[in-house]
């Protein structure tokens, strides 16, 4: 596998202090501009007081706008992935600078629609992950096993291999300016949520795995998120879990009603 270090890379990011919890909306390809704009709107009063911080994942084409509609409010706005090239000949591709210039601040990668779907591979993340970190925009890298990675006892092994594969190379500063989404690509858009005591079991592994990578500083720092069919009913206790930082949410982000209620849950959690 090609993974090179990061030479020179001494970005340092705003930190979660004391892991508060993040609720990232992924929108994938759903909303025009003018439809993010909208929804924004009508998003923005109800989350106002809230503790959890509301992150949306729009499409590219609907970055600017939503940045604009988000401006007075606290809703932090990022894309759903770019290139790892700084520019270049990749016709319909997009920059890490370019998604900056639009005011995304942050950007998911590795999501498994991006694995399963579009081929991309774990050195193709790492590289991307690097980039995004050289070119100033918060990473959160996406992992999780199939189902059938998951029924043959292989969800660990799967998930050291991913974070490993990824962050190998990848130095401590730039690394606290990332966060991790557990999804198991087996609840994702299904309906099928793993438990609470499955997502915690989980997230306390993948932070022994960062441990291992790095220090057990970096690891009690670095937010977890789940990810997999998160509803308004759910989410409290799964945000309850002592490794569980937040969640990232695709179905139920798409109304303002939904996920309002999800930001609303999470209240008084931590
Ligand atoms: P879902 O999607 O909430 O619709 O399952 C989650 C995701 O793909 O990030």
């Amino acid at each position: 596998m090609d993974i090179k270090p990061i030479l020179g890379c001494t970005i340092r990011f705003e930190q979660d202090v004391a892991r508060d919890i993040i609720v990232i909306g992924n929108w994938k390809m759903h909303k025009t501009a003018h439809q993010a704009a909208e929804m924004i709107e009508l998003l923005a009063p109800s989350v106002a007081g809230c503790q959890a911080r509301p992150l949306l994942a729009v499409p590219f084409t609907a970055i600017s706008a939503a940045v604009a509609a988000a401006k007075q409010t606290k809703i932090v706005i990022g894309a759903q992935n770019m290139h790892d090239a700084q520019e270049g000949p990749f016709t319909g591709e997009i920059s890490a600078l370019m998604l900056k210039e639009a005011g995304a601040t942050f950007v998911l990668l590795g999501h498994s629609e991006r694995r399963r779907l579009f081929g991309e591979t774990d050195s193709v993340i790492h590289r991307k992950i690097v980039r995004a970190l050289q070119d100033d925009l918060q990473p959160v890298l996406c992992i999780g096993e199939t189902l059938r990675e998951r029924e043959e006892g292989r969800t660990e092994e799967v998930l050291s291999l991913q974070l490993e594969h990824v962050f190998t190379h990848v130095p401590k500063t730039a690394f606290s300016s990332v966060r991790i989404a557990y999804e198991p690509v087996w609840a994702i858009g299904t309906g099928k949520s793993a438990t609470p005591q499955m997502v915690q079991k989980v997230h306390a592994f993948c932070r022994s795995c960062v441990k291992k990578i790095y220090d057990s500083t970096t690891a009690q720092a670095v937010a977890i998120l789940y990810g997999g069919s998160v509803k308004a009913e759910r989410v409290r206790e799964l945000v309850s879990q002592d490794d569980v930082d937040g969640v990232l949410v695709g179905g139920a982000s798409l109304e303002p009603a939904s996920f309002a209620a999800i930001i609303q849950q999470c209240e008084g959690v931590r």
